[in-house]
C-alpha cells in the first residue's frame, strides 16, 4: 500500500538520524485493549527506527503516552505522569515526549497541553496513529512542538511493523470505533464511527500470528456483535468467530466486548459447539434499572438481559459471565440500585468491573439533570461492589477441585518458583513451575480459590 510505503520511508529517515546513538524508548499505555494493540504498533515503529525498549521513563530518550479518557481519573493520571517526565527532560533536553490516543481527540485537552505543557514534543490522535513515523520525523526536523489531530477516520493502514507484548498471545482488531452513543460514553466521539475490517484481512492476520508462535487470540471491538455492518462480505460475528476458531494451530480464541442488544443465538451456539472458544463472555450490564437503561440509551431491558443471560447459562453451563456496571448515573435512586443488585444476584456474575459514573464533556448524560452528590455516589458504589464481590467469590469457589486447561502466561511476580496462567474462564491460577514453558498449555487442578484467582497443581507429566 502507498501509505505504508511512505511511512516505511520515514522510519528509515529517523533511523539514519539515530545512527550510532544508543537510544531508548518507553511506552506507557492507559485504557483498553485497543490502546494496547495500538501501542504495539507504535513500539514496532520505534524499534525499526533503532530505539531500544525500557520500562523506565527516566532512562528513556523518547516516551510515548497512549492515553484514555473514558473516565476522569484517566485524565488525572496522565497529567501527573507528564509532570514527572518534565523533570527528566530538564536533565536530558534532547528527550522527546509524545502523546497520542483518545484523550488527544478532545479539544480542551490539546489546548491545555499546548499552552501549559510546552515541553511536550508531539501530539497526535487516534485516527492518524499510522502517521507516527512521519510526525516524529517532522518534529525532529522542525525542532518545535508538533500537533496533528484529525476529526475523523480516513483509511485503515495496517501493514506496518509491530512488536507484541506477549509472543504467545495477541489481540486482533476486527472493528474500530463505535456507533452506539451510550449517553455516558465518550468512546464514539474519540474513536469515530464503527467500521469493520475485511474478513479476509482478519483471517490472514490470525494465520500469520499462528505461524509466528501465537496460540491464543483475542478479537477486539467495542461491540463485536455488530461486526460486518457495511461490509460486502456479508458475514456475521458468529461466522467470523467460527472461522477463526477453525484455524489450524490456534488453540484458544477470546473476544471483547459484547453488547447485549446485538448478541445472537447463533453466537451462543458457536461458542457452545466449539471447544477452542474461551468459556468467558463479557456482557456489560451498566445498570439493572429499566429507567436508567433507557436514559443510558442501552436499548435493552432488565428482563431482556436476564433472559439472555439465562439462555447463555443454559446452553453453556460452564461459561463465566462477567460485566461492567456504572453506579451513580444521573438520577440514580434507591429502586435503581435495588434493580442492579437484583440482576447481579440472578445472573451470578463470575466477575465485574464497577465504575462510579464520570461526567464526560460532550456526552448526552453530562447535561442531564439530577447529577448525584459525592456521598450518594459512594454509597451506591459500595453496595454494588460488595454484592458483586460476594457473588463472584461464590462462583469461583464452585470450580475448586476441577482440572482445567491453563495457558502459562509468565513467571509469578511474587515468587519466581511459580508460574501464573489463565484458564478458559479467564481466572488466573498460580502453580509450581515444573519444567513447562511460558506459552504452553498445561492441565492444572484448581486446589484452592482465593477470591478471583486460584492456587493449583499441574497434573500429569
Ligand atoms: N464498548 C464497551 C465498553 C467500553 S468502555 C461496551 O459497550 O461494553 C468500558 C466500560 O467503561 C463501560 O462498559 C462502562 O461500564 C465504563 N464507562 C464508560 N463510560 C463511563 C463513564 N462516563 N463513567 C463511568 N464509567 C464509564
Ligand atoms: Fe461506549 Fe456504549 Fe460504544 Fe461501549 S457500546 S464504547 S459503552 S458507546
Ligand atoms: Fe479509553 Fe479509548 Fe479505550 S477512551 S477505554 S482507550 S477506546
Amino acid at each position: 500500500m502507498e501509505e505504508s510505503r511512505l511511512q516505511l520511508e520515514y522510519i528509515e529517515k529517523v533511523k539514519k538520524i539515530n545512527e550510532g546513538r544508543d537510544l531508548k524508548y518507553c511506552s506507557v499505555v492507559f485504557g483498553c485493549q485497543m490502546n494496547e494493540k495500538d501501542s504495539e504498533k507504535l513500539c514496532g515503529i520505534l524499534e525499526k527506527m533503532g530505539y531500544e525498549r525500557t520500562g523506565l521513563e527516566e532512562e528513556a530518550d523518547l516516551i510515548i503516552y497512549n492515553t484514555c479518557t473514558v473516565r476522569e481519573n484517566a485524565d488525572k493520571r496522565l497529567f501527573g505522569r507528564l509532570g514527572v517526565a518534565k523533570q527528566y527532560k530538564e536533565e536530558k533536553p534532547d528527550m522527546l515526549i509524545c502523546i497520542c490516543g483518545c484523550m488527544m481527540q478532545e479539544e480542551h485537552v490539546v489546548k491545555k497541553i499546548r499552552s501549559s505543557y510546552r515541553y511536550v514534543d508531539l501530539i497526535f490522535g487516534t485516527f492518524n496513529i499510522y502517521k507516527f513515523a512521519e510526525l516524529l520525523y517532522t518534529r525532529i526536523e522542525a525542532k518545535e512542538q508538533i500537533t496533528d489531530i484529525w476529526d475523523s477516520h480516513r483509511e485503515i493502514v495496517e501493514d506496518l511493523p509491530a512488536v507484541r507484548k506477549y509472543p504467545f498471545k495477541s489481540g486482533v482488531n476486527i472493528m474500530y470505533g463505535c456507533d452506539n452513543f451510550c449517553s455516558y460514553c465518550i468512546v464514539p466521539y474519540v474513536r469515530g464511527r464503527e467500521r469493520s475490517r475485511r474478513y479476509s484481512d482478519i483471517i490472514d492476520e490470525v494465520k500469520y500470528l499462528v505461524s509466528d508462535g501465537v496460540v491464543e487470540v483475542m478479537l477486539l471491538g467495542q461491540n463485536v456483535n455488530s461486526y460486518g455492518k457495511g461490509l460486502s462480505d456479508n458475514i456475521s460475528f458468529a461466522e467470523l468467530l467460527k472461522k477463526v476458531a477453525d484455524i489450524d494451530g490456534l488453540k484458544r480464541v477470546r473476544f471483547m466486548t459484547s453488547h447485549p442488544k446485538d448478541l445472537s443465538d447463533d453466537l451462543i451456539y458457536v461458542i457452545r459447539d466449539n471447544e477452542k472458544i474461551a468459556r468467558h463472555l463479557h456482557l456489560p450490564l451498566q445498570s439493572g434499572s429499566d429507567r436508567l437503561l433507557r436514559l443510558m440509551n442501552r436499548k435493552y431491558t432488565k428482563e431482556g438481559y436476564l433472559e439472555l443471560a439465562s439462555k447463555i447459562r443454559r446452553e453453556i453451563p460452564d461459561i463465566a459471565i462477567t460485566t461492567d456496571i456504572i453506579t451513580g448515573f444521573p438520577t440514580e435512586n434507591e429502586d435503581d440500585v435495588k434493580d442492579t443488585i437484583d440482576v447481579i444476584e440472578k445472573v451470578g456474575y463470575d466477575g465485574a468491573f464497577t465504575f462510579e459514573y464520570s461526567k464526560r464533556t460532550g456526552t448526552a448524560a453530562a447535561s442531564m439533570e439530577g447529577q448525584l452528590s459525592k456521598e450518594e455516589m459512594q454509597e451506591h458504589f459500595d453496595r454494588v461492589l460488595k454484592k458483586v464481590q460476594e457473588v463472584s467469590k461464590a462462583q469461583a469457589k464452585r470450580f475448586e477441585g476441577y482440572v482445567m486447561e491453563t495457558l502459562i502466561e509468565g513467571v509469578n511476580e511474587k515468587d519466581p518458583s511459580m508460574y501464573t496462567g489463565r484458564i478458559s474462564r479467564n481466572n488466573v491460577v498460580h502453580f509450581k513451575k515444573d519444567g513447562h514453558r511460558i506459552g504452553e498449555f498445561v492441565q492444572v487442578r484448581l486446589d484452592e480459590c482465593a477470591g478471583f484467582y486460584y492456587n493449583g497443581t499441574v497434573q500429569g507429566g
